[in-house]
């Protein structure tokens, strides 16, 4: 929707805090002080958040500095947030802060939410793919799927109808993966096999650490597809953190853009949502001024301006 499209009656409550101004298929997002007038509930909220490692000791770091955003709760539907910056800017430190995870958990500064209430531990709620494929070696595909129902005492046959559900859901083959072990799988199917093992348990969030990070790039954009049609059917926040701003813009309703050292949010993009496949979509010429704008962006905070 254009800026002269929105009226004050025709405006969703979301966008009366924001002031967008249109870059191809996104829009840069200013949050304006203006609050909408019955808020949504705040899935994930970091309020003035720091972390410093090993305070007080020599090697002290401060990895993240005053970040400070929050994501609400849209009626029916969960956000995908992508999350961009240079390397050691603290992109993995926000997601294992979300994810309740020592030594990231818990803030030196700050306080981060989930609906509300501080995030005191790791819980069934945020589920976390990683970019290194973290299945456990000695159990199979199947056993690695089901693992967090086992672990919530659901029964052998239960788990194995419901975990072959997933299998499928991911594109793997019953018959044909299920006693596989890791050392026997392709990295996709790792990580196939790494994002069934966490929806299966349908988490509010799922928090993504360049998940995609060590595949060739058709296998790369395979995964995307096979992303954005399991999150519509989730209904799960979505926190992806990557370096491809192709990704990000493809994937993302919403771009973090982070500056180094200590890193904080420097720039909020709103996108529109992924309505081709991947490999389509990226020949837009809308796409490509938004992933050109993102790319001088970033340049930018790299050259340190
Ligand atoms: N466990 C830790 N102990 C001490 N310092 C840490 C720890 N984890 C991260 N850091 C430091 O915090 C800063 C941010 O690290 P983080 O891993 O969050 O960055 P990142 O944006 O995910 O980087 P990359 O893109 O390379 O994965 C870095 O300076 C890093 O050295
Ligand atoms: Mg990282």
């Amino acid at each position: 929707m254009s800026a002269e499209a929105k009226t004050e009656t025709a405006m969703p409550p979301e966008a009366k805090t924001e002031l967008e101004q249109p870059i191809g298929m996104a829009k840069v997002v200013v949050r304006a002080p203006a609050a909408a007038e019955k808020p949504l509930p705040r899935v994930v909220e970091f309020r003035h958040v720091t972390k410093t490692y090993n305070l007080g000791q020599p090697n002290e770091n401060t990895a993240i500095r005053d970040v400070d955003f929050f994501v609400e709760d849209l009626p029916g539907r969960g956000e995908f947030i992508c999350v961009l910056g240079p390397s050691g800017c603290g992109k993995s430190t926000i997601l294992r802060l979300i994810a309740g995870l020592p030594p990231q958990h818990p803030a030196t500064v700050g306080e981060v939410l989930m609906f509300g209430q501080p995030i005191t531990g790791p819980g069934s709620d945020r589920g976390m793919v990683f970019q290194d494929y973290t299945s456990f070696d000695h159990r199979t595909v199947l056993e690695n799927i089901t693992f967090g129902l086992e672990c919530e005492g659901v029964s052998r046959q239960q788990r194995y109808e419901v975990g072959g559900h997933w299998l499928e859901q991911v594109g793997l083959n019953v018959e044909k993966d299920q006693d596989k072990y890791p050392h026997e799988l392709s990295g996709g199917m790792r990580q196939r096999v790494a994002i069934a093992r966490t929806l299966i348990l349908r988490p509010r969030i799922i928090l993504m650490d360049e998940p995609f990070g060590a595949l060739d790039p058709q296998t790369r954009m395979n995964m995307q597809d096979l992303l954005v049609k399991l999150w519509r059917e989730v209904q799960a926040t979505v926190f992806f953190v990557t370096h491809s701003i192709d990704e990000a813009v493809f994937l993302g309703d919403r771009v973090y853009v982070m500056g180094r050292s200590p890193g904080t949010i420097l720039e909020e993009m709103k996108v529109e949502p992924a309505d081709r496949p991947a490999r389509l979509m990226q020949r837009d010429p809308r796409f490509i001024e938004t992933v050109n704008h993102l790319r001088d962006t970033i340049s930018r905070l790299e050259e340190g301006k």
